[in-house]
């Protein structure tokens, strides 16, 4: 559709546009036999996906940063989907043995994974180094997915071996990078707090 069609609902070569719901897209989908891990589901457009996901049957996992969050969401998914599969684990992506530990439990406790979706993101927040010594946004949205993906992988493989179905990664971005500043990303700079919040955002959230 490009980036001049959104604003208007124009529909791209899917057949949908940026007025095309959720529901919409999944109409008619019976994702009974699919296991899903959308994070980001406490919110948004990760809530969202989650609940429609659950509404076609599929097995939904919602890593929360707090359990206490992660259970009051699926409270209220499950009010809307009462026949809703929502299993809630903690992961915090700002942290990498947080990642780790979710992964290895995901990875024990399920045996199969279909759909990954990397939808959970901050942005324009103040200078903040994580846990790991990394500037914030660059440690949540990019370097925590990165690394749940990887650990993910053999298990999306295994499960697309094992079930014949062709498994999913989905990345979310935003058409925002196209505001760079048209410099590049220095790698030699992650951490430079000089850089201002949003230009980090811009250049790092949707490299
Ligand atoms: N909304 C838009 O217009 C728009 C436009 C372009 C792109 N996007 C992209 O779409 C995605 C979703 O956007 P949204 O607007 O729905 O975001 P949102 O409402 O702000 O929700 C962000 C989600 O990310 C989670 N999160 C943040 N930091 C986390 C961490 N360290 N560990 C685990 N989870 C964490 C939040 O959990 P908590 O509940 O714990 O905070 C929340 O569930 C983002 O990647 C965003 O860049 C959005």
């Amino acid at each position: 559709m490009g980036i001049w069609g959104w604003p208007w609902g124009r529909r791209g070569l899917s057949g949908f546009g940026s007025a095309s719901t959720a529901e919409d897209i999944a109409a008619g989908i019976d994702a009974s036999h699919l296991t899903a891990i959308v994070t980001g589901a406490t919110n948004g457009i990760g809530k969202e996906t989650a609940r429609v996901l659950a509404l076609r049957g599929a097995n939904v996992i919602i890593p929360a940063r707090t359990l206490e969050s992660g259970m009051k969401v699926k409270e209220s998914l499950a009010e809307e989907v009462p026949s809703s599969k929502l299993h809630v684990m903690e992961m915090d992506l700002s942290s990498l043995d947080s990642v780790r530990s979710f992964a290895g439990s995901f990875n024990s406790s399920h045996k199969h994974l279909n759909v990954l979706i990397n939808n959970a993101g901050i942005m324009a927040c103040p200078f903040q180094l994580s846990k790991d010594g990394i500037e914030l946004q660059f440690a949540t949205n990019h370097l925590g997915h990165f690394l749940l993906t990887n650990l993910l992988l053999d298990k999306m493989k295994s499960t697309a071996k094992e079930t014949g179905v062709q498994g999913r990664i989905v990345n979310l971005a935003s058409t925002a990078h196209r505001r760079s500043d048209g410099k590049g990303f220095d790698l030699n700079k992650l951490n430079n707090e000089s850089k201002s919040a949003i230009c980090y955002s811009l250049l790092i959230l949707f490299a």
